[in-house]
């Protein structure tokens, strides 16, 4: 078990559950994929950065439309993963983003956080990292657990505070803990704010088209929405005057 700044890499222990879960699952595949892809938009040539990379599959569909990409991500054999995807040479790190990045400043022209953030209880120091490897101009997109989540599926939960979200799921038929953070909507919104990012998009996205009648559960048949994830897209403001 790996510790990193205080919080455990446990994705290190079902890397291998989590690769075929995400590689598959609605929430994965047909939902978070699709909709952080149709927020970067086109991506030929752009400089991104995949923060909390785990096994690369966003990266790797970021780089069939022509980015460059790096990723990073706290678990080693996540990372490992990625190597496998991406190649050798790909620049993937093992890293925390709860410190700070081994990347220099203005170096990418997007980040991509694909549920990340909610790992951390503290959003500040990382956000402002991240909006530091940004160039003038560049954007930080990202999802998280929806704000909705933990008072929906947590007896006795309220809204408001920042609280510990301990979600037991399946993670391709295994039993997992994800040590996650609930936060606010506001708290969210202030955070982004605070680092000085300036909140372009905030997404509640329908599933992809593609999506297979039989992943969608009957308490959804019909709709194309359902609280899941939230997305942002927030951009560094390039400098005025
Ligand atoms: C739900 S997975 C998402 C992986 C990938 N972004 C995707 O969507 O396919 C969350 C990832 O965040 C990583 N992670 C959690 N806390 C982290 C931290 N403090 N720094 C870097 N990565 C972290 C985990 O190791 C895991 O790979």
């Amino acid at each position: 078990m790996t510790r990193w700044g205080g919080m455990t890499a446990d994705y290190d222990e079902f890397a291998a559950d989590y690769v075929a879960e995400n590689d598959a699952s609605l929430l994965n595949r047909y939902y978070e994929r699709p909709a952080m892809l149709e927020l970067v938009g086109d991506a030929a040539g752009r400089r991104i950065l995949d923060a909390g990379c785990g096994s690369g599959a966003l990266s790797v569909e970021l780089r069939e439309r022509g980015a460059l990409i790096a990723g990073f991500d706290a678990s080693t054999a996540m990372v490992e993963i990625a190597r496998q995807r991406l190649g050798a040479d790909a620049d993937l790190r093992v890293a925390d983003l709860g410190q700070p990045l081994p990347y220099p400043d203005a170096a990418f022209d997007d980040v991509v956080a694909s549920l990340v953030l909610h790992y951390l209880r503290d959003w500040q120091a990382p956000l402002a990292e991240l909006r530091r490897v940004l160039r003038p101009g560049g954007r930080l997109i990202l999802s998280v657990n929806h704000p909705f989540i933990f008072p929906l599926t947590v007896e006795g939960a309220t809204y408001f505070p920042i609280a510990e979200f301990p979600m037991e799921v399946s993670v391709n038929g295994r039993p997992v803990t994800l040590h996650t953070w609930h936060r606010p909507l506001h708290a969210m919104a202030d955070a982004f704010i605070e680092a000085g990012f300036r909140i372009v998009t905030i997404g509640e996205p329908p599933v992809a088209q593609d999506t297979p009648k039989d992943l969608i559960p009957p308490d959804v048949e019909g709709r194309m929405r359902f609280v899941s994830f939230i997305f942002f897209v927030l951009e560094n403001p390039a400098a005025t005057g």
